[in-house]
């Protein structure tokens, strides 16, 4: 034809030869037909814009119909292409590789621990508060009736802190608390009896780190205040906790002790869980293993946080969840619960070989 169309016809070889071209190939030839500067495609489309208006519709619409028809084409291709490559990808997996380990993670034991006390102490209707880690003399020891000159107050052996107290805090120099005895104190001024608490948290003491002993441990409190408490309160309350952490029969007993906060004071003890009372190097011959020390709180306390300590009694305690997972787990060395190591965590993660022996789900 002399007429000087560029010739449609012509490109329909092209079309259909593209679900066979190769990467490379398929670029080029998208180059030489869509490419804006020399595309045959392109030139058509030039082409229209110079022809009269009924030939350029009629024109007009075979160029735009061709030119989906090879973007479809060329769409197709890549796609096809892209699967094919990612099949052979797979197929250079080496499926004789080792896997990667994933780590299953798990709780602490001592976490479990804590967690496992308070959902006792919730079943009876405590709940829990938390207080500050860095705390003043006043909530510390004062509010908790240790005399500002008394021997106890090193006793604890405090980490004091350089830094000054806030501005406006009258209540004496900074420190790390020592027990979470002092948000007893917080407790009990923030919101009135009835109070049922229990305090989880980390204290600090100025201590060696050796099998027995860590710097910083966990403690947990609790606190029941209200009208007419009495001690009996607090050892049903104590002994039900220990049987429902331990088992069904453990036997407890309670020692008088003393405490400033607390009057009467005691520790509690529990039947030895190695030898369940006759006696074994764990609980040094005696049958019987500390948890925990408690007492009725003291009115001085009471009178400190403003109420009526003839109008409301109450008691507290203080333990140590390293100490129980410990006990628990038979585990002879407190560092092993701080270290962090692996191969000893491990083995107390839910249905290691430790935590079924403890009597795990
Ligand atoms: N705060 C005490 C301690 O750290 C434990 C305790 C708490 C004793 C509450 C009695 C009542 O040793």
């Amino acid at each position: 034809m002399s007429t000087g169309y560029p010739d449609l016809d012509g490109l329909l070889p092209r079309l259909e030869a593209i679900p066979a071209l190769a990467a490379e190939a398929l670029e080029a030839e998208e180059i030489a037909v869509l490419g804006r500067k020399a595309g045959a495609l392109t030139a058509a489309l030039k082409w229209v814009a110079t022809l009269p208006i009924e030939e350029r519709k009629r024109y007009g619409a075979a160029v735009n119909q061709l030119k989906a028809r090879f973007e479809a084409a060329f769409g197709a291709r890549r796609a096809s292409l892209d699967t094919e490559r990612e099949r052979r990808e797979r197929a250079g997996i080496d499926l004789t590789m080792p896997g990667r380990h994933r780590w299953v993670g798990a709780e602490h034991p001592v976490t479990r621990v804590v967690d496992d006390i308070i959902e006792i102490f919730r079943g009876i209707g405590f709940t829990v508060a938390v207080g500050p880690e860095v705390e003043t003399e006043w909530y510390n020891f004062l509010a908790l009736n240790f005399p500002a000159d008394h021997p106890a107050m090193d006793m604890h052996d405090t980490l004091y802190l350089d830094a000054p107290p806030a501005e406006g805090e009258p209540s004496g120099r900074l420190l790390l608390r020592t027990h979470t005895s002092p948000v007893q104190i917080r407790t009990l001024l923030a919101s009135p009896p009835p109070v049922r608490v229990v305090i989880p948290g980390m204290v600090y003491r100025n201590d060696a780190f050796d099998a027995s002993h860590s710097p910083a441990f966990h403690q947990i409190e609790g606190l029941a205040v209200d009208e007419g408490i009495s001690f009996v309160d607090l050892k049903a309350t104590l002994t039900h906790f220990a049987q429902r952490f331990f088992s069904p029969s453990t036997r407890t007993r309670f020692r008088p002790s003393f405490f400033p906060f607390t009057e009467p004071s005691a520790e509690m003890d529990v039947e030895c869980q190695l030898c369940h009372g006759s006696g074994c190097p764990a609980c040094k011959g005696t049958g019987w293993m500390e948890i925990l020390g408690c007492g009725m709180v003291h009115p001085a306390v009471l009178e400190n946080c403003n109420l009526d300590s003839e109008k409301y009694t109450g008691w507290a305690f203080g333990m140590g969840p390293h100490r129980i997972a410990m006990l628990r787990y038979g585990i002879p060395d407190i560092r092993l619960l701080l270290e962090g190591d692996m191969r000893f965590l491990a083995q107390l993660a839910p249905g290691g070989q430790a935590d079924r022996r403890a009597g795990g789900q």
